[in-house]
């Protein structure tokens, strides 16, 4: 929410379009993939509009340093990061306030759906990468995250969608862009439980009244349905394709193997590798 003014008008004259042609309701284009990196225990990428963002998942491990270890139940540690060219101006490396609190809200959100008593004195590490920030990076991080814990086998009690809806030139409007974050008047982030409603995450920047507040969180509660949707697709598409190659393997014909005579038979016969000359 800079409060920068846009070159361009972000909603268009009719009222009901937006500059980059969407709907006031309407989320970005979004694709996930599950499983992408080999040597962590989950991963998930995530594509959503011009945000690009990859998530791993390592745990329930030992905890570094011993004395974060918590008796009875497992910690969840969350890093986001943003990568030093996945901005205009180059941003300098390493944690800065914003990726901090980034890091402790999705830290909370986590912890509050891992089944963390069944894991005590461990850590679940959940690191997010953004790569190409266009706004709305931190629920993309945290929907990539969430397919990742799933990919890990993470025991949690859901897999949790992220998105975030906000104000620009009075008028609500769902999964805002770079443009229209920079130029808006209010951002909403919010991460909400699909089984029950509940909200792990909601964050509110900039002015709403009540009730473009529950209009802006209405979008989300609809976005978030048709994201949880492509995650639940995302490891659908991994763990078929696994079990695709697992039937291939019993599909085969078992290979016949030769009875024990035959084979003491082929062990005392002359070993002829050419058929003898002028046949038989
Ligand atoms: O990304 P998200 O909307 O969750 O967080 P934000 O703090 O509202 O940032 C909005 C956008 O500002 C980011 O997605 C980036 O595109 C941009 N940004 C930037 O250009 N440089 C930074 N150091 C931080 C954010």
């Amino acid at each position: 929410m800079g409060g920068t003014q846009s070159e361009h008008k972000l909603i268009l004259e009719d009222g009901r379009t937006r500059y980059d042609g969407r709907a006031l309701d309407e989320l970005r284009p979004v694709s996930i993939q599950a499983g992408v990196l080999r040597r962590a225990d989950g991963s998930a990428y995530v594509e959503w509009g011009q945000n690009k963002v990859l998530a791993a998942v390592y745990g329930p491990r030992e905890v570094h340093p011993r004395h974060l270890q918590n008796p009875a139940r497992a910690i969840v540690q969350a890093r986001y990061n943003m990568a030093s060219f996945s901005v205009g101006e180059r941003k300098r490396p390493g944690p800065d306030r914003r990726s901090q609190e980034i890091s402790k809200i999705i830290s909370e959100a986590f912890t509050s759906v891992v089944f963390v008593e069944q894991f005590p004195r461990t850590t679940v590490d959940v690191y997010m990468e953004v790569l190409q920030a266009d706004a709305g990076t931190r629920c993309a991080g945290l929907t990539a995250a969430s397919v990742a814990l799933a990919d890990a086998g993470v025991p949690m009690r859901d897999i949790v969608p992220a998105v975030a809806s906000g104000k620009v030139e009075d008028v609500v409007v769902c999964d805002l862009n770079k443009d229209e974050d920079t130029c808006g008047q209010a951002d909403v982030p919010c991460a909400i439980l699909p089984r029950t409603g509940e909200f792990l995450l909601l964050q509110m920047d900039g002015h709403l009244t009540y009730d473009e507040l529950m209009r802006a969180i209405e979008y989300n509660r609809r976005a978030a349905k048709v994201i949880n949707e492509l995650q639940k697709e995302a490891l659908r598409k991994k763990y078929s394709i696994v079990t695709l190659q697992n039937n291939e393997i019993t599909e085969q014909p078992p290979q016949e193997q030769p009875p024990q005579e035959q084979l003491e038979k082929a062990a005392d016969a002359p070993v002829a590798s050419n058929p003898p000359e002028g046949g038989a």
